[in-house]
């Protein structure tokens, strides 16, 4: 069985350099190295599953622009499909300059995040969601993010959400949500430790969450009480889009767990009924939910071992 992804969310380009330490105001550094890449939450995560063996479709605003040649480059590099939301427009795409300390592996990032990108969600989205068996959402563009999953809720397909911080719209989204993995940024309001955001996640509706904490443990929640799966150790050069890999990684394993289930089936079924979460997540069990974070969680922590979004496939 081919699991089959749709991603909706960011796109951007990332200029990605490695330096010694971050420049002060008004200081040149010179970069130990560089590299460009497609970038954004739902792009890395869709090159993850496409490189894990999966068939994945992203949906973001790409555009005409001559730098957007540079992210069609990778996508198609990697397989993965695009639907362009704004494939006529004239303006660069989102750039994400990106500079990554040798040593530590932190980065530092400035984005655009594509908040100035007004987009309609595309009109053959129904098909498209239909056509996937699970629908991954970063939650940017939110009309989009929350067209994508009222969509899948009426299909019965997986949703789940990258939370890297509360957004507009992120309230809106999550009583759509089937699996959420947040961020140690994620913080619904008045929600401070990831016990809290766990139970905000659990209270709005989400089944199957957790929280991520770069080389902390990952803390998560199914039916029961809050557990947690140790991270591995590497020797970190940067740790750029591990959140993201994890996720591509999460949505693969999460997808191949529903086309073993024989209880889930194709997920072609009849849709469920309103403020139903369909077949998708109620035969998840905690052991399979498990099973695929450990299988996510060693990918994201291996790509923290190299330079830049796409060299750990390449190892
Ligand atoms: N320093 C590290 N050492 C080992 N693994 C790491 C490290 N940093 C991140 N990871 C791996 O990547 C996963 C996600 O990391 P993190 O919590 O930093 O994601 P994030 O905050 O969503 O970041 P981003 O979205 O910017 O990639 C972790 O659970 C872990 O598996
Ligand atoms: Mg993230």
């Amino acid at each position: 069985m081919t699991c089959r992804g749709l991603f909706a969310g960011l796109c951007t380009l990332d200029l990605v350099q490695s330096v010694d330490r971050m420049p002060a105001a008004n200081e040149k550094v010179t970069a130990l190295g560089q590299t460009v890449a497609a970038g954004g939450p739902a792009a890395n995560a869709a090159v993850t599953f496409a490189h894990l063996g999966g068939a994945a479709t992203l949906v973001s605003a790409v555009g005409a622009h001559p730098l957007a040649r540079g992210v069609l480059a990778d996508l198609d590099e990697h397989g993965v499909r695009l639907t362009d939301l704004t494939p006529d427009a004239a303006g660069p795409p989102a750039i994400s300059t990106i500079m990554v300390t040798r040593g530590t592996g932190d980065r530092a990032v400035v984005s655009v995040n594509g908040s100035g990108v007004r987009v309609q969600p595309p009109p053959g989205l129904a098909d498209l969601v239909a056509a996937h068996q699970v629908v991954h959402l970063d939650g940017h563009y939110p009309g989009l993010a929350l067209a994508a999953a009222r969509l899948a809720r009426e299909r019965g397909r997986l949703t789940v959400l990258d939370g890297g911080s509360w957004k507009p719209g992120t309230a809106e989204l999550l009583p759509y949500i089937n699996v959420a993995v947040v961020s140690g940024d994620f913080h619904p309001p008045g929600a401070r430790t990831p016990r809290e955001v766990l139970a905000r996640l659990a209270a709005a509706g989400v089944p199957w969450t957790a929280v991520t904490h770069g080389s902390g443990p990952v803390l998560w929640r199914g039916r029961g009480e809050v557990r947690s799966i140790p991270v591995p150790r590497v020797d970190v050069v940067d740790t750029l889009g591990a959140g993201d890999v994890l996720h591509g990684a999460l949505t693969f394993a999460l997808c191949r767990a529903l086309g073993e289930d024989p209880g889930v089936g194709p997920l072609t079924g009849p849709a469920p009924g309103p403020g139903g979460r369909g077949s998708a997540t109620e035969t998840f069990t905690e052991d399979a939910f498990a099973a695929a974070l450990s299988f996510a969680i060693p990918i994201a922590s291996a790509a923290c071992a190299s330079f830049g979004t796409r060299a750990w496939m390449r190892v």
